[in-house]
């Protein structure tokens, strides 16, 4: 199928009050573009829960740091519409970052809670800030009634789904279970940085914190299995930003071993910044 593009805030808002018209329900799919398919995943997913599905493509500036790499970060529009279009996207919102942010834009979307976990927001402290004004923006430009996301970044969907809550935004977010190779990697837009030998090594991220996890399943001490895990990735020459247990919903530190567990990792193999994270 091909979708239809469009480009500005009042296009898009023309073909959602058609749907609404005829009374379909739509998802919507934030994406910065680089499609693979733990995004074509969240199409499928959003098409199941409703009539029309919405994939947004915006690398946003606000999200990335002075030294991340939002120059090099991979684009590839006419791929992306593609691909999107075969997983039955019927439209793509691709707006420019002069419309996202026209001069004089000012507000910044100000977070708490799972936003301030000292996970992600630790290493990247303007990150979240970026995403929820964004994404704050994109629900509601589009108006969805659903919003699709990778529990791949398991703390970016726990600060969505607060942050529409906390504003009353009138949208159901869906956290959809990591794709993965079959091997195990994460699927990621950010896997085309690794070379074919640390593409190999990067499985070891999956691999220790699913040994970990069974570890902590057949009694083992938290803070023990999260070392033995941290011990492990330093050992095969990753550089670790964190190996931590969190309370699944909230990502505040554990007080009992009965609640909900998420474990959860960041990890450098090289130039390339790696996040994985699997239920306990
Ligand atoms: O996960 C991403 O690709 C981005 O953080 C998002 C949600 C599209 C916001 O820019």
């Amino acid at each position: 199928m091909k979708p239809k593009l469009v480009r500005t805030v009042a296009a898009l808002r023309r073909e959602t009050a058609s749907w609404r018209k005829q009374g379909l329900r739509y998802a919507v799919v934030p994406t910065m573009g680089a499609i693979h398919e733990g995004h074509t995943h969240l199409v499928s997913k959003g098409l199941k829960r409703a009539d029309r599905v919405i994939a947004t493509i915006f690398v946003n500036p606000k999200q990335f740091a002075a030294n991340e790499d939002l120059d090099k970060y991979p684009r590839d529009e006419e791929g992306d519409v593609r691909k999107l279009g075969a997983a039955g996207t019927h439209l793509i919102f691709l707006p420019s970052p002069g419309d996202m942010y026209a001069p004089g834009f000012t507000t910044t979307v100000t977070l708490g809670g799972p936003a301030k976990a000292g996970l992600e927001d630790k290493f990247r402290p303007q990150f979240f800030d970026g995403v929820a004004t964004v994404v704050a923006k994109l629900f509601i430009q589009t108006g969805a009634d659903y919003a699709m996301f990778g529990e791949k970044d398991y703390q970016q969907l726990k600060v969505v789904t607060r942050m529409a809550k906390d504003l009353d935004i009138p949208i159901e977010v869906i956290g959809v279970p990591t794709v993965r190779d079959p091997d195990g990697l994460a699927k990621s837009s950010r896997n085309v940085y690794l070379s074919k030998p640390e593409r190999q090594h990067a499985l070891a991220i999956y691999s220790t914190l699913t040994h970990a996890a069974e570890h902590i399943r057949a009694g083992q001490n938290l803070q023990s299995a999260i070392r033995a895990a941290t011990r492990t990735l330093m050992a095969l020459g990753f550089k670790v930003d964190y190996v931590t247990v969190r309370n699944a919903d909230t990502l505040a530190i554990p007080q009992h071993r009965d609640e909900p567990l998420r474990l959860i990792a960041a990890a450098w193999l090289g130039k390339t910044r790696l996040i994985d994270n699997i239920p306990v």
